[in-house]
């Protein structure tokens, strides 16, 4: 018989119910897990409508209270999708009540708050993973390995983009991810979150590929907007950033975070250029990574040389078993980082290992952040 992970998600909003697929979709995905994940307690705030709200979601229990939900000891695991301003306060307490825990991004909304959660986890044996779902998208799996293999030679720079159009309208009011008291920053705390993340995930983690030092300059498009009330609010943080960051081995590159771009949906981009070859990630076009051999014969006739556009699709290069839902050849979506995510962290409840994305992974993240903001 397969162990069972209960998994409480806290927050209904949009990422609540992306991990609640994500993590529905496990069974359908992956033919041999040797455990099942079950969405056990969906935590909402709304009583009138929590039973259905869990119903529509696939939880078998609902809770109006975090606490109360804490003293199940049915539960193993408490997935965080909340507003940022809350992460400290619900793992301090899913810390005190001995669970696992799985947080979206960012940690926390300073440095000095991550470096809190980390001193609250220290010593402790239980599974604390974050969410950057991007990293598990086969083709960032594929970069990964790339570089390690040592394909790019000596990195010299880098230059990544996050980029929504969802602050461009004027008459849209502003939400929590756009109040720096809920959110920590602005689009910093949001897409600039997943730009510091993927750029460490994907040069491999170590100390000389850690950001040394940043210039950021922020930028306010709209100095007022309506409020979440409908009143005139007054935009209290960046609604864009860009960053010169330099790694401790010299390399140095751009960062950019922003909502205020006309014509992007989703455009997240990461090119990193070495000595002996470059990639570009684009999540607009995810089935493919464009990797440049510098080594490749030039003659005759510019022989070899080129970008060539590496097939990734659904296949995730041994890091992860076969899919079978969607199958390999399938071409790759955004929800499948959301499930190859939810994989990862929970075979690692199950296993006792550290996750990765880790809280370390998170804290790093943070302290970054604050250096751009200050
Ligand atoms: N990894 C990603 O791709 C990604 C994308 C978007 C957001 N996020 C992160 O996910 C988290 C949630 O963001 P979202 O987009 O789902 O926000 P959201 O506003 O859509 O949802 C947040 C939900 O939390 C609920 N909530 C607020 N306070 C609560 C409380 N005390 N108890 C229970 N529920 C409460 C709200 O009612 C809402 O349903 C944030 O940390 C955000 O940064 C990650």
């Amino acid at each position: 018989m397969k162990k069972t992970i209960n998994v409480a998600i806290v927050g209904k909003g949009a990422m609540g119910r992306t991990h609640s697929a994500s993590i529905a979709m496990l069974k359908y995905s992956f033919e041999d897990l040797p455990f099942e994940v079950k969405l056990h307690t969906l935590v909402t705030r709304n009583k009138e409508t929590a039973r259905a709200d869990a119903d529509a979601l696939g939880f078998e229990n609902y809770a109006t209270s975090f606490e109360e939900m804490l003293k199940n000891p049915e539960i193993d695991v408490v997935d965080i999708c909340t507003p940022n301003n809350l992460h400290l306060d619900e793992i301090r307490k899913a810390v005190e009540a001995g669970k696992h825990i799985l947080c979206e991004k960012p940690l926390g909304i300073s440095k000095a708050q991550a470096d809190e959660i980390m001193s609250l986890i220290d010593g402790k044996d239980k599974c604390y993973g974050m969410v950057f779902n991007n990293r598990h998208l086969p083709c960032i799996m594929r970069a990964k390995q790339i570089v390690e293999e040592g394909k790019l030679g000596r990195i010299l720079s880098f230059r990544s983009c996050y980029r929504h159009s969802s602050g461009t309208d004027p008459e849209k009011n502003a939400g929590w991810k756009q109040n720096k008291d809920i959110c920590g920053a602005g689009v910093l705390f949001d897409l600039g979150s997943h730009v510091i993340d993927l750029l460490s995930c994907v040069l491999g983690d170590k100390e000389e590929n850690r950001i040394k030092e940043v210039k950021a300059v922020p930028q306010i498009g709209f100095e007022t907007r309506k409020g979440a009330d409908g009143k005139e609010w007054k935009t209290n943080a960046e609604e864009a950033i860009y960053v010169i960051a330099t790694l401790n081995c010299g390399a140095v590159g751009t960062l950019e975070a922003t909502k205020i771009c006309v014509g992007a949906n989703d455009d997240f981009t990461l090119e990193i250029f070495g000595t002996d070859g470059s990639l570009k990630f684009d999540l607009m076009q995810p089935n493919y990574l464009e990797f440049y051999d510098n080594k490749a014969q030039g003659t005759p006739v510019g022989g070899y040389k080129g970008y060539t556009k590496i097939e990734c699709v659904n296949r995730l290069n041994d890091i992860i078993p076969d899919s079978v839902l969607p199958g390999m050849r399938a071409p790759i979506g955004w929800l499948q980082g959301h499930v190859n995510s939810m994989r990862n962290y929970f075979m690692c409840v199950y296993e006792g290992k550290t996750p990765s994305p880790s809280f370390a992974d998170g804290a790093y993240v943070n302290e970054i952040m604050e250096l751009c903001l200050n």
